[in-house]
């Protein structure tokens, strides 16, 4: 099959790439490589360094490619910066993706994939959270990716394009940026390997639901496939983890007796998350298989390794 997968040079969009050029697939990328990396890319993808809020180069690209299926997880990520530049982030994500899907449509791909995520849903003692829960989002990003999924199912109805977005918990795995402002396990990893004192925004009670990359590639590559048309799904591990338990997983893996310090809770951020996966489950037959204390033992090491490498280097 043909696929085109924008932010795939990024954390997530380049492990979908592996993963479909592993099975065979033919894999065009749409990044402007803003967080992502040419060292997170497969060799075997081709590369369009384009920004999706360029609707002419974007079209270009869908052109070219002709794909058959979209995996789209190119975005502005970061919560704080959607509240503190609202305009770039609706243009990022909202006029953005609308550029995705016309692409999509214009050119003639069948079914797009869309990376939402948990942000969407508001403070809630109800938990663990189903996909049919009010949406109140308490952060710009979620607003834009609650709107791209109504788009989602605008685009099918006006135009027939089949599509499934995957509401995701928070991702940890190998090639997170330890220097982003998302994804504790990284961050807290690379902090304590660069000797420096992790800090805990809030009282390190705050929880979300992790789930490791290697289940979030298997869920995309099943909608890739055509399953859940019409969908939009939780994936995460149906279960909450605070930032303290992150923090003590990732300082026992590296032996560290360091302790955190604790600082102001940041806007834009809820206190708990718990998605509920029981849809995931029943109508993907997608269930995480990727243990906290494997994948917390198995990034930890990926991140130990780059630093031995680079300190070898220095
Ligand atoms: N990591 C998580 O925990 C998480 C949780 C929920 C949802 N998501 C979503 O998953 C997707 C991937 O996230 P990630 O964690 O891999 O982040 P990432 O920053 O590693 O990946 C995003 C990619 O998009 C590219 N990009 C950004 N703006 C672009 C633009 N204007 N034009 C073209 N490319 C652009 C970046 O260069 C990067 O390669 C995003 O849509 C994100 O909102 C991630």
């Amino acid at each position: 099959m043909k696929v085109l997968v924008t932010g795939g040079a990024g954390f997530i969009g380049s492990q979908v790439v592996d993963a479909l050029i592993a099975r065979g697939d033919s894999v065009g990328v749409v990044d402007n490589l803003s967080s992502g990396s040419r060292r997170n890319l497969n060799p075997r993808a081709r590369l369009y360094v384009v920004d999706i809020t360029d609707p002419a180069a974007v079209e270009a690209v869908f052109a070219q490619e002709k794909p058959e299926a979209v995996s789209h997880h190119a975005a502005q990520t970061d919560v704080r910066r959607s509240l503190a530049d609202v305009p770039f982030d609706a243009r990022t994500n909202i006029l953005g993706s609308i550029h995705v899907l016309d692409g999509c449509v214009k050119q003639g791909a069948k079914n797009i994939v869309f990376a939402s995520t948990s942000a969407i849903y508001p403070e809630t003692q109800a938990l663990p959270i189903p996909e049919t829960h009010p949406l109140q989002p308490v952060s710009a990003y979620g607003v834009s990716k609650m709107t791209v999924e109504n788009y989602l199912a605008l685009y099918k109805l006006a135009f027939g394009l089949r599509w499934t977005a995957f509401r995701y918990g928070n991702v940890y795995g190998p090639r997170q940026d330890p220097h982003g402002e998302c994804g504790v396990v990284a961050i807290f990893s690379g902090q304590l390997l660069a000797g420096a004192t992790p800090t805990i925004f809030g009282d390190g009670t705050k929880t979300r639901d992790y789930i490791h990359v290697d289940d979030i590639v298997r869920g995309n590559l099943l909608a890739l496939d055509g399953a859940g048309d019409g969908e939009v799904f939780n994936l995460g591990m149906g279960r909450e983890v605070s930032d303290y338990e992150v923090f003590q997983g990732v300082a026992a893996a590296l032996g560290s007796p360091v302790m955190p310090i604790f600082g102001k809770k940041r806007p834009g951020e809820l206190d708990r998350v718990c998605l509920d996966i029981t849809k995931a489950q029943r109508v993907l037959g997608w269930s995480p298989r990727v243990t906290l204390a494997e994948g917390m033992a198995a990034t930890v090491a990926y991140y130990k390794k780059g630093a031995a490498q680079s300190g070898a280097k220095g």
